[in-house]
């Protein structure tokens, strides 16, 4: 395994709507980033990569952008920007931004142009198509529902969006976009940014010409997904992208790479991959359906359990990956693997131990190191997210009630992740002295991170000691380097594994249960390098774990 810097870091996602506001406006801003720069350094955290801060129109939250080039008022401006990079530089911490460009916001210059001149110069940087008799080009649906054409209003010409219809997709195949495109990620990692998180990547190519695909639910369309299976050539955009922007630069990029076919991996991650890490989002899609939200039935300790290894088996021979439990498309971690009832510090910190050491890059999502957790939207009146409306309105078709469509909804809905971060338990969770955009759980008078930071045996602590081992000299190589290897599989809610260095073999084994279970160890352990209980039970080589225990031992 190759070593590179950003192997031995630990990441952390801002969404910045959301994170800290400093000027009462009820959005998180930049300045609110500079503010808690030290308080990230603390927890052990290197890596930042912030959501969109762009100028945008927000019908995407951000993930729609309306000017590459500024940053959006409501998050302060370049200065505030510049200086954000500034500071990260003295605490030897490194800026990622989000990079979102399979389309951009209808409100662009470029497509405000294409759309007063459909077949001239920017109607080109678009997939513009003139449909005399309505017909569409495909019957894809979008991801946030409907058709993936839209009408430019007045004319026969349609333009293609794969999400919302404030979307527009670029048109890859254009050069002069793609060019386009390279000039503005120079701009951005000649200012100082480390890298990228790179956006809906595996969308930039779509199969051509526009073609139909079986219909999968009653509105007579199909899943965009049809179609990525079948995509090829992407990797031709993405070395090219690679070749002329990150590898001169020495950048660090992770991809939101989703359905990457296995033979393809070495190309994205391998080691003259286009990108350094991706995502792995196997837990996450586990229970996906066709059907909608509505239809998922949730993953279980030992479905997450498998989805883990089988992730690890698959990809590390490749390359490393990125490990989450929740991002701003997600549901909370700690709401989703942990069952119903059972979610409190004990089985946060199994969920926080078990996901910190398993091969790869650990990306945590603001807020995950307080264990924050899903909101019970009373009301679909509640919801910002456009991804949320639509599945609700989904959820509806499919013939169940408000209450039911409601709570289906609540328990995927993007807007849980999205809640203000809780600080402290002064009013709106110390986030911001306005009105809050988005609602703020009311469970912060409990969780919050003034009180984790005074509590030694706090999850916050907990994850700052995580944290601390990777980085450990004593245990970094095995940790970060180390091979995985997973024990008692057939062991219901055990999640156990061995990380192995050449000189060191560390076994994690955890608990996933709220009944003790016993396991007995192949040797005999030198020592007890993490435990979320004060004490561990053992009876000669029988380890007697408490419900929901989790240790890690050196070997
Ligand atoms: C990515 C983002 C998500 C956004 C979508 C469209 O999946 O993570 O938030 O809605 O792309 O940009």
């Amino acid at each position: 395994m190759q070593k590179n810097w950003w192997k031995e870091k630990v990441a952390y996602q801002i969404y910045p709507k959301s994170f800290y506001d400093t000027d009462g406006n009820g959005v998180g801003d930049l300045r609110g980033i500079i503010d808690k720069l030290d308080y990230l350094k603390e927890l052990g955290v290197d890596i930042i990569w912030i959501s969109p801060c762009y100028c945008s129109p927000f019908a995407d939250q951000g993930y729609d952008i309306s000017d590459y080039y500024n940053i959006d008022p409501v998050f302060g401006d370049m200065a505030d920007m510049e200086e954000l990079l500034v500071e990260a530089k003295k605490r030897d911490m490194y800026i990622l931004m989000d990079l979102v460009v399979n389309h951009c916001s209808d409100e662009h210059e470029w497509f405000q142009k294409a759309l007063a001149d459909p077949t001239g110069k920017y109607g080109k940087y678009f997939y513009i198509e003139e449909c005399p008799d309505g017909k569409l080009p495909c019957n894809w649906r979008s991801y946030f529902g409907g058709p993936v054409w839209e009408r430019i209003p007045g004319t026969d010409y349609y333009y293609f969006h794969a999400f919302h219809k404030k979307q527009p997709d670029l048109n890859w195949e254009n050069p002069q976009v793609r060019r386009e495109i390279y000039k503005m990620m120079n701009w951005w990692l000649d200012k100082g940014l480390a890298g990228f998180r790179i956006d809906a990547i595996i969308n930039i190519k779509k199969v051509l010409p526009f073609k139909d695909y079986p219909a999968d639910r009653a509105d007579g369309l199909c899943s965009i997904q049809h179609m990525l299976e079948e995509a090829e050539g992407v990797q031709d955009f993405l070395q090219e992208m690679a070749d002329q922007t990150f590898r001169p630069h020495a950048a660090f990029t992770v991809g939101e790479v989703f359905d990457a076919k296995e033979e393809e991996l070495p190309e994205f991650i391998g080691e003259h991959g286009c990108f350094s890490s991706m995502f792995d989002f196997d837990p996450t899609i586990y229970d996906a359906t066709e059907c909608g939200w509505y239809a998922r039935k949730g993953i279980t300790p030992e479905e997450f359990k498998e989805c883990c290894f089988a992730s690890q088996a698959k990809y590390s021979k490749y390359g490393f990956l990125s490990n989450i439990i929740e991002n701003h498309d997600e549901p909370r971690g700690v709401s989703r693997y942990i069952p119903e009832g059972e979610c409190d510090e004990r089985s946060k910190k199994l969920l926080a131990t078990v996901s910190l050491i398993l091969r790869g890059l650990p990306f945590i999502y603001q807020g995950q190191e307080i264990g924050m957790e899903n909101l019970e939207f009373q009301s679909i009146d509640e919801i910002n997210d456009i991804n949320t409306l639509d599945e609700y309105q989904v959820a509806l078709d499919a013939g169940l009630s408000p209450e039911d469509a409601l709570h289906s909804v609540n328990r995927f809905s993007r807007d849980n992740a999205r809640t203000p971060v809780q600080w402290d338990d002064s009013p709106n969770a110390g986030f911001t002295q306005g009105t809050p955009w988005l609602r703020v759980n009311p469970n912060y008078k409990t969780i919050n991170v003034a009180e984790q930071l005074q509590r030694e045996d706090s999850l916050w602590h907990h994850y700052r000691k995580l944290i601390a081992l990777r980085k450990d000299p004593s245990y970094a190589e095995t940790i970060v380097y180390g091979d995985l290897k997973p024990i008692w599989e057939e062991k219901k809610n055990l999640m156990a594994f061995y990380r192995k260095s050449k000189e060191q073999t560390l076994l994690v084994v955890a608990n996933y249960q709220k009944e003790p279970q016993s396991v007995t160890l192949e040797q005999v352990y030198k020592k007890v390098v993490l435990n979320n209980y004060v004490n561990l039970n053992t009876k000669d080589s029988e380890l007697c774990l408490e419900g929901y225990q989790a240790v890690i031992l050196e070997m």
